[in-house]
């Protein structure tokens, strides 16, 4: 099945609202869908921008599984979606190595936030450590299936997976596209065994992790990777500009 390659752009805790506007305002046209998970405090400014584009769609990078009630500090599905985000990273790295997010506790926000009608952008990934000791699709697979677990299969359409190496992320060494591929088409076939070939060809397989201008045409190019994920290289007009652009010539 052919797909349009996805660029996903995640933020982490950078730009203000004025520094986001006006990377918006300095995207080139856009041709396919775009997404950017920004910080809560500019989702409402940058969905509701009136010049925005209308394939550019803002999401959040995490929120929390109960629908409201006495969580300090806490953002949930309905509060994001009512600030237009369309949809949610969960389960980041980052996310679940500083603060202790396990794939229980991510499987109750993936749950939530599909009730909520956002798409959920599912991260996954292994450490150094778990690659060296060659338990890199064992992971994937534990934290893809329990990431998840009793979500009806009609709305997989609505999830998108990113696979992220923890050792590649912030780390300027990107997986090689050998290494990349043959971990995605790992991931395809554990989603074919378990739903079938029709919802695992629809399924977006995103692949992040120091991607670059440099990279993304070689790793994109892969069967199984059907689009990015990107950090660092997403907060800088000009290098992003550059990924969407070439992103967007790769036919697949
Ligand atoms: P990076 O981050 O592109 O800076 O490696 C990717 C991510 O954390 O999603």
């Amino acid at each position: 099945m052919s797909k349009e390659v996805r660029v996903v752009a995640n933020w982490k805790m950078h730009k203000t609202i004025p520094q986001a506007i006006d990377f918006i305002k300095k995207l080139p046209e856009l041709k396919t869908t775009l997404s950017i998970a920004v910080p809560y405090t500019m989702i409402h400014a940058c969905a509701k921008f009136p010049e925005k584009q209308p394939l550019l769609c803002i999401g959040a990078q995490n929120m929390h599984y109960e629908i409201d009630g006495p969580y300090t500090g806490e953002v949930s599905s309905k509060q994001i979606l009512d600030a237009g985000a369309e949809f949610v990273l969960l389960g980041h790295s980052e996310r679940r190595h500083f603060f202790n997010e396990t794939n229980e506790f991510v499987n109750k926000k993936v749950r939530q936030a599909l009730l909520n009608n956002l798409v959920v952008i599912l991260c996954i990934g292994e450490t150094l450590t778990e690659r060296e000791q060659g338990k890199t699709i064992d992971i994937l697979e534990e934290q893809l299936l329990k990431g998840l677990n009793e979500v009806d299969p009609n709305l997989l359409g609505k999830v998108m997976i990113a696979y992220e190496p923890v050792w590649a992320i912030g780390t300027g060494e990107a997986a090689t596209p050998q290494m990349a591929q043959e971990a995605h088409f790992n991931l395809r076939k554990i989603m074919t065994d378990k739903w079938g070939e029709k919802i695992s060809d629809q399924m977006y397989l995103l692949h992040g992790g120091s991607i670059k201008p440099e990279n993304i045409e070689e790793l994109t190019s892969q069967q199984d990777i059907d689009g990015v994920l990107v950090g660092g290289a997403s907060l800088t007009s000009e290098t992003f500009n550059e990924i969407i652009q070439k992103a967007g010539s790769i036919k697949k």
